[in-house]
């Protein structure tokens, strides 16, 4: 058993109230049952905890979420983390890639009274829906409150949203601009989209949502007769549905095919890992991932090949890297770095960017939720060079730009979710805001 980190994510996770305790694998599942709001659990030593944890199979008990599986100090230690407001219904498989199949796979995770329904609910979003089918819960839209205030929704305007995933922030954006505001939303992923026209279905012409991505934005809306948009959204990366398993093999919270694209065609992320020379593959890691140990990865995962799963990706990093690092799993940033690659993330958020002052009316804001770096800083040196009076390299004596600002910055400073959204949505802690207007 090691001990509870202060601080760090696991400290932000379980504020505002704290856990009941630490518990021994055998009190897990009873303390867990009166631990209304928060739980958690840290097993570990060698051979780990999870082995010998029960299944527990009671209806009432299926929605426990487990928002984050941490290694803790030694090589076979585990925290989980679990808190009443995100999602796993049902199994929670591959928690961790060197113990595939272990008993804690067959743990039914079940929070208390529907809490995740009651997040839907204070989202605004429908309700009815949250179980999609008892498998799954919804997509919890990040910094939702901020985003309808920063893109200053009215009624009757006309709304894009480029990233519209299972339509959290659209079916707000739709409530608020009401009784004829018209949303169009866009996804590259055919089974968000699906989930979102069942959502937003009750809006009839309203919304109108176009499977394509966004970085064609301008002719997917000059297309359906959008021009003059009140406001741009851009909620980038990936959604909870499609980390939690169900065949996206994006992430090593489930054991699946290595694949990580929002949609089919163009090449997977096993062809990228198994075809890809060493050198290449360092390089791509390095600068997708920011990981400083990009070499050492690429060199075990060369030798690991062929590299078919999530879990066998995971458990080859790790083996590499060794334990957690600041409390993340050690695969994080190879993650990040194959997804960005496979779906191309960063080309097609700089050429979307440069469609939105095209597309926005005069005083029209566009918000970008960005959730690592590479993103927020393509994102902040376009709004800057966009709300620019001179883009000529420095030390020129005299302008000779001519450049026209088209954007001016709403607020400079990024927005964060506030602790409160951080503890019920440990996804959304990485978030940040930005904020710019059509001149
Ligand atoms: C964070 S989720 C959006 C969640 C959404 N705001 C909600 O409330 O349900 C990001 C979504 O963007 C989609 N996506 C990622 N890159 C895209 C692109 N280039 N074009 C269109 N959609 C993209 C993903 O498929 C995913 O559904």
């Amino acid at each position: 058993m090691t001990g509870r980190r202060k601080g760090g994510p696991l400290g932000e996770m379980i504020s505002p109230r704290p856990p009941r305790g630490i518990f021994g694998r055998g009190d897990f599942l009873s303390n867990i049952k009166k631990s209304l709001n928060y739980a958690f659990l840290i097993v570990g030593g060698a051979g780990g905890g999870f082995a010998t944890l029960p299944p527990v199979d009671e209806p009432a008990w299926r929605r426990l979420a487990v928002l984050n599986v941490l290694p803790a100090t030694d090589s076979f230690g585990y925290i989980m983390t679990a808190s009443i407001s995100a999602t796993l219904a049902g199994q929670a498989p591959g928690l961790w890639p060197s113990a595939p199949g272990r008993t804690v796979c067959g743990l039914r995770f079940a929070s208390v009274d529907g809490a995740a329904a009651g997040a839907e609910s204070g989202d605004g979003a429908e309700s009815g829906d949250g179980a999609e089918s008892g498998e799954r819960l919804l997509h919890q839209p990040v910094l939702l409150a901020e985003a309808m205030e920063y893109l200053a929704v009215r009624g009757g305007g006309v709304y894009l949203d480029g990233t519209l995933g299972e339509g959290g922030h659209t079916l707000r954006v739709l409530e608020l601009s009401g009784p004829d505001g018209v949303a169009l939303g866009i996804d590259r992923d055919p089974r968000s989209l699906a989930v979102a026209r069942r959502r937003l279905e009750g809006y009839g012409g309203r919304a109108i949502t176009v499977h394509g991505n966004y970085s064609d934005m301008a002719d997917i809306a000059a297309a359906h007769g959008v021009a003059g948009v009140a406001g741009i959204l851009l909620d980038l990366g990936f959604s909870s549905r499609q980390i939690q398993g169900g065949g996206y093999g994006i992430s090593f919270q489930a054991d699946e095919p290595l694949d990580m694209r929002y949609d089919t065609g163009g090449p997977s992320a096993a062809d990228l890992v198994n075809g890809v020379d060493e050198r290449e593959l360092a390089n791509l890691i390095y600068e997708f991932g920011e990981e400083r140990r990009s070499r050492a990865i690429a060199r075990a995962i060369v030798s690991g090949r062929p590299v078919a799963t999530t879990g066998q990706l995971a458990g080859i990093v790790a083996r590499a890297v060794g334990g957690p690092r600041r409390g993340r799993h050690p695969a994080t940033r190879t993650f990040q770095a194959l997804r960005i690659a496979v779906n191309e993330e960063l080309h097609h958020l700089s050429k979307g960017l440069r469609a939105v002052p095209g597309l926005l009316a005069p005083g029209g804001r566009c918000v970008v939720i960005s959730y690592h770096s590479l993103e927020d800083r393509i994102v902040k040196e376009w709004a800057e060079v966009q709300s620019a009076q001179c883009v000529c390299p420095p030390g020129l004596p005299v302008c000779v730009c001519e450049h026209q600002p088209t954007l001016r910055p709403v607020r400079r400073r990024v927005v964060r979710p506030a602790a409160a959204e951080v503890a019920a949505n440990p996804r959304s802690r990485s978030a940040r805001l930005r904020v710019v207007e059509r001149i």
